[in-house]
């Protein structure tokens, strides 16, 4: 699916008069900082700024809402998730462009309902989302710009970093993880080891 300069501009409106000022100053910052991961790692850079714009269309949607469209979704969606309030907008959003829009993108569908929990096997647009989400311009978490660096070290070194302090974290909350959390994770660990053995 071609994302044309109107399609862009339709949905910033949309996101400008439904979102909250603070998730619409997000929404733009993530789309920066993919669209700028993206010209660093050679993918779509109209693309990639689009996906970031919408990754959180859902999020300010009641749970209720949420929920309905999440349990309607069919991207591989687990029932972690379907128990977990701040996960469900990923696959919400996903939905809504569906149901809405008429969306049919499935590499951007895919990177919307993918940005909160991961999955192995992710696309380079997938992972560039989820990292722009984590690193964008307005994160302020104390070690923002470590993953930063990460971020703009390589796609592995990123997505590696960010899931093993999601994990460690969800875990020291005592929250339950995703399948698919772990699966990329463990999918990232291995490619990490190989690199360091061929240096
Ligand atoms: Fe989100
Ligand atoms: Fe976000």
């Amino acid at each position: 699916m071609v994302i044309t300069n109107e399609l862009t501009e339709e949905i910033i409106k949309i996101l400008k008069a439904d979102l909250s000022k603070k998730r619409y100053v997000h929404s733009k910052n993530v789309a920066a900082m993919s669209a700028e991961l993206a010209k660093l790692y050679g993918e779509d850079i109209e693309r990639a700024y689009f996906a970031g714009l919408v990754h959180d269309i859902a999020k300010e949607l009641s749970r209720d809402e949420q929920f309905v469209l999440a349990a309607k979704c069919e991207l591989d969606v687990s029932p972690i998730e379907l128990n977990s309030t701040p996960l469900l907008h990923a696959i919400a959003g996903a939905q809504l462009l569906i149901d809405d829009l008429h969306f049919n993108d499935e590499e951007i569908l895919w990177a919307v309902r993918w940005h909160t929990v991961a999955a192995p096997n992710m696309s380079k647009l997938a992972e560039i989302v989820y990292l722009a989400d984590l690193v964008s311009e307005d994160r302020e978490y104390k070690d923002v710009k470590k993953y930063r660096k990460y971020a703009h070290t390589s796609l592995e070194k990123g997505m590696f970093e960010a899931l093993k302090y999601s994990i460690a974290d969800s875990a020291s909350k005592g929250n339950s993880i995703p399948i698919s959390t772990l699966e990329a994770y463990n999918q990232y660990a291995v490619k990490i080891k190989a690199s360091k053995n061929e240096n």
